[in-house]
């Protein structure tokens, strides 16, 4: 028997109707905000992936999916910002409308060692809004963010808040880690050994105890944020207190990726265990321009629907509430059924009924099983009268009804 690749889930009938309504609800929060939808396609060129999110980022490190073909390098694309802003510059859309906002929805693939919450096909839900280096703009994203998980009915979350600065800020910082970190090299874990070398910011998010008390120990402040971009951050925290949002400042947050500049963010839920990170973004000002598109600030996130499923808790599987089941009876009657459901759907009425030639009990039982409003039973007996019966399974009542009348009795 073969078996799926690991890392990889099978969306089972029962559980699409949550991911259903999780999709149909992002849209429309999205469209209140006026964000488009675009699919980008789910390769890209490998080096793509590599110029955006910096060739020591964990994922181009360790978790790129890739395709050789004679010709060229592939990647399936791990995260969707690099696809979107690829798509942006080689369309134009910054000849026809400099600042766009675009929402995506679908699969992302990262070559991670499975455990829960941390999949190697998972999906996103995020949005990109280019070309805007307005403090406005974080405190939308930040909101729209909340605002979905407002809609989705989570709860107890957290948003952790930073700004990494501009990119001499960021490298201001690294200059610091790295002369303060340089004599504690022996202490820090293996991976921040590297980290050292290559991407010395992210020793500062790092989980591992040690590396933890060593960072609390340094004074990293935001004495390495110029004015301008503490001037942004104040006014993207005035914003957000305006409306009330809850953020928690957190001074250690650097996220992983290196397009990363300005205002980072990153919401966490209490029941996901050691994968907390439910969704996170931030600006990412400079990425445009770096692949070779105009000079235009930008900002998104992605929400891991996978962990907001999680997150949620494991709601009931989403019956059709509308639902009539038909019981035909002898061979005449299964005849004539075929007539009476496409009848049914044409007047669009969602209807079923027993291909399995069930016992009247049986298919009872099914229809109950199914959550139908409505059971319909077509006998000799009501072939003869031109009548049908009908049941409403929530009185439990049942009664006679002509044929001719009978879309007018269920709609
Ligand atoms: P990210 O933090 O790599 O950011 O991913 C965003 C979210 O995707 C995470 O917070 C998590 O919920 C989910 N996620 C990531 N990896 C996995 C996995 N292996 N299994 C299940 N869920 C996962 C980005 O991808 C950025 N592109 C976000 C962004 C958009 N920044 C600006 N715009």
């Amino acid at each position: 028997m073969f078996k799926k690749v690991p890392g990889t889930k099978d969306i089972l009938p029962d559980e699409v109707s949550s991911w259903q309504e999780i999709e149909k609800v992002s849209r429309s929060i999205f469209s209140l905000y006026n964000y488009k939808e675009i699919r980008p396609p789910l390769i890209e060129e490998a080096s793509l992936f590599n110029r955006s999110l910096g060739p020591h980022s964990e994922i181009i490190r360790k978790q790129m999916f890739i395709i050789k073909t004679k010709e060229d390098i592939y990647a399936l694309r791990p995260e969707g910002t690099a696809s979107i802003v690829r798509s942006y510059i080689e369309n134009n859309l910054d000849k026809t409308s400099k600042f766009i906002k675009l929402y995506y929805i679908g699969p992302m693939f990262r070559l991670e060692r499975p455990q829960r919450g941390r999949l190697r096909q998972f999906h996103h839900i995020g949005c990109e809004a280019i070309g805007s280096l307005d403090p406005g703009l974080d405190v939308e994203v930040i909101s729209l963010a909340d605002g979905l998980l407002k809609a989705y009915s989570i709860a107890g979350y957290k948003i952790k808040l930073n700004s990494l600065g501009c990119e001499k800020d960021k490298q201001g910082l690294g200059a610091y880690l790295t002369a303060a970190l340089k004599d504690k090299l022996t202490k820090l874990c293996g991976d921040c050994g590297l980290r050292f070398k290559n991407n010395v910011l992210r020793i500062l998010d790092c989980k591992n105890e040690t590396c933890k008390e060593i960072v609390s120990g340094l004074d990293i402040a935001d004495t390495y944020i110029c004015n301008e971009c503490k001037v942004h951050f104040a006014k993207v925290r005035a914003g957000l207190d305006l409306l009330r949002i809850n953020y928690e400042p957190t001074p250690l947050l650097v996220r992983g990726l290196d397009y990363y500049t300005g205002t980072v963010f990153e919401i966490t839920h209490p029941g996901l265990g050691s994968q907390d990170a439910i969704c996170a973004g931030g600006r990412y000002n400079n990425l445009v321009k770096e692949l070779g598109g105009p000079d235009l600030g930008a900002m998104g996130f992605a929400f891991g629907v996978e962990r907001l499923l999680l997150a949620a808790g494991n709601k009931p599987a989403v019956v059709n509430a509308n639902l009539v089941y038909l019981i035909a009876l002898g061979e005449e009657s299964r005849f004539e059924s075929i007539k009476l459901l496409d009848n049914l759907r044409k007047n669009k009425i969602a209807s079923e009924t027993d291909y399995e030639d069930k016992s009247l009990k049986g298919a009872m039982r099914q229809a109950n099983d199914l959550g139908a409003r409505f059971v319909l039973i077509l006998g000799e007996d009501e072939l003869k009268k031109g009548v049908i019966t009908l049941k409403d399974m929530s009185s439990g009542k049942q009664r006679e009804v002509r044929s001719e009348g009978l879309i007018k009795e269920l709609c």
